[in-house]
């Protein structure tokens, strides 16, 4: 049987083929367009999403037996508003996970309504890329379009609804709305009333690893598929990174360095971070989880590589790198606003401390730095918080890089492995479908049965000592620009 992953990611729909023995039997990736239509904002055609999600399905199984396919499941870039009118079309492009247009509203939440409020009806507080506070703007800026809305849908529910004719989301998504009490895993009334919204414009809340139902007949003829495929619920991209990456019960940890840079940490246990700088959200593995994103990870280094530099030859660039710990130059990556932990969305980037030897590679190196310094910000209100993390495992774009996996173990002094397959949200939606098909009896036993650890970096004690002290510099940077970017 094969199992098919759909990592509705923010650069491109990744699509992964499983066989049932966890092998993968293939990869496609479909790239579509982002607008940053002004600044901050960010969105992008759903539209789009699904047709690069049909070629790449018709692409990624052209040479399998059609036959042995029996489920689909996902993992997607989370907090996305897609809004259906009554005829299921879509109302406008979606409002972005990387979005920053929503101070107003976020200010308005947190500080009328209230931190303790929301924390209690959620679980969490608002942050400018989260649902809520975009509906909130929707109906503020755009109230003929918010009176047409009959469904709100996250992005990869938009998928699972385009294939199944089923309007589902998975607790882990639905935890980023700012709409769902994850503790009770059920759609909070008080916030629903508070976004003027009702509980049929909300999709059914599913555990990831459920059935949502078949293959539309129609869908399945026009990809050659049988009729009995099963559509899974799949997840949030982290949660099924982190299934991919078997981040599953208690304590365990992953990071992610794609577009967004994540710390997602395992818990068995509800457990809230009492000032709301992590995220406490349901885990795919039907437990729930704490993660700390960063908005800008690999982008940082993509922004400074192709549009900066000029090159695409990333891997030539690192190997110039050869002062680790010792950089004078510091980086701060807030491209796009920042989510954890500074809750900013008009915090910009930065480049401090160049003097006249500064070289290109040194900024090289404070790019990939920076980017660890942040991680490093939301792994110490995890230790606030009294959790031990030994060691993590890490997926996503940047993990490939040797030198920033070298840098990131360094940077947080613990060991970072590495696993067979670095595709962590789409091999973690084929594993929700194997599970789903009843291949596995739990999503536990399936990511401890097919995730193989590969290596691990190892962090060496002297360069632990001299990163200490550059975060230690670095920690003081952001209280000291915050008043230039009109903190909120
Ligand atoms: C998580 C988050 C990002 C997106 C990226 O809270 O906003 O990691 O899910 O796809």
């Amino acid at each position: 049987m094969y199992f098919i992953g759909v990592d509705l990611g923010t650069s491109a729909v990744k699509l992964l083929l499983m066989e049932e023995n966890g092998h993968i039997a293939n990869v496609v990736s479909k790239e579509y367009p982002l607008s940053f239509p002004q600044p901050g904002w960010s969105e992008q055609k759903p539209e789009d999403w699904w047709a690069q999600s049909v070629a790449g399905l018709k692409e990624l199984t052209a040479s399998c037996d059609k036959s042995q396919i029996a489920g689909i499941s996902f993992g997607g870039q989370m907090h996305g508003l897609v809004v259906l009118d009554e005829q299921d079309n879509v109302i406008r492009p979606a409002i972005l996970w990387n979005d920053g247009r929503t101070g107003k509203e976020v200010e308005y939440l947190n500080n009328v309504i209230g931190k303790d409020k929301l924390s209690a009806y959620t679980a969490n507080i608002a942050f400018a890329g989260f649902t809520a506070p975009k509906l909130l703007w929707m109906k503020a800026n755009e109230p003929e379009l918010f009176a047409k809305i009959k469904k709100i849908m996250l992005p990869k529910d938009y998928i699972a609804y385009k294939l199944s004719g089923v309007h589902c989301t998975d607790v882990s998504d639905a935890s980023g709305m700012l709409l769902f009490d994850v503790k009770n895993k059920c759609w909070s009334k008080e916030m629903m009333e508070i976004c003027s919204v009702s509980e049929d414009q909300l999709a059914g809340i599913y555990e990831s690893y459920d059935v949502v139902g078949t293959i539309l007949p129609d869908v399945a003829k026009e990809l050659g598929f049988p009729e009995t495929v099963k559509i899974i619920a799949g997840a949030g991209d982290n949660a099924a990174a982190a299934i991919g990456t078997a981040t599953v019960g208690d304590g365990k940890c992953n990071i992610s360095l794609g577009t967004s840079g994540t710390i997602f940490i395992s818990s068995k246990n509800f457990c809230v971070d009492e000032n709301n700088a992590l995220h406490a959200f349901a885990h795919a593995d039907g437990n729930y989880h704490l993660m700390g994103c960063m908005l800008s990870a690999a982008s940082c280094n993509k922004w400074w590589m192709k549009d900066i530099v000029g090159t695409d030859d990333y891997a030539g660039e690192q190997t110039k790198i050869d002062k680790l710990g010792e950089n004078n130059v510091f980086f701060l990556p807030y491209l796009m606003g920042e989510r954890s932990p500074h809750n900013n969305p008009d915090a910009r980037a930065m480049f401090i401390g160049m003097s006249m030897d500064t070289t290109r590679s040194d900024m090289t190196q404070a790019v990939l730095e920076g980017v660890a310094f942040g991680i490093r910000d939301s792994f110490e209100v995890a230790r606030s918080l009294g959790i031990r993390i030994e060691k993590t495992k890490i997926c996503g774009g940047g993990a490939k890089s040797p030198l920033w996996r070298k840098i990131m173990a360094n940077v947080l002094g613990i060991p970072v492995e590495t696993i067979e397959s670095e595709e962590g949200p789409g091999y973690g939606g084929a594993v929700l479908a194997a599970v789903g098909c009843g291949v596995y009896a739990s999503v536990e036993e399936a990511a401890d049965k097919l995730v193989k650890v590969t290596g691990a970096e190892v962090p060496d004690p002297a360069l632990v000592a001299k990163y200490e002290e550059r975060y230690a510099k670095f920690k003081k940077l952001y209280p000291t620009v915050k008043g230039l970017f009109g903190d909120r």
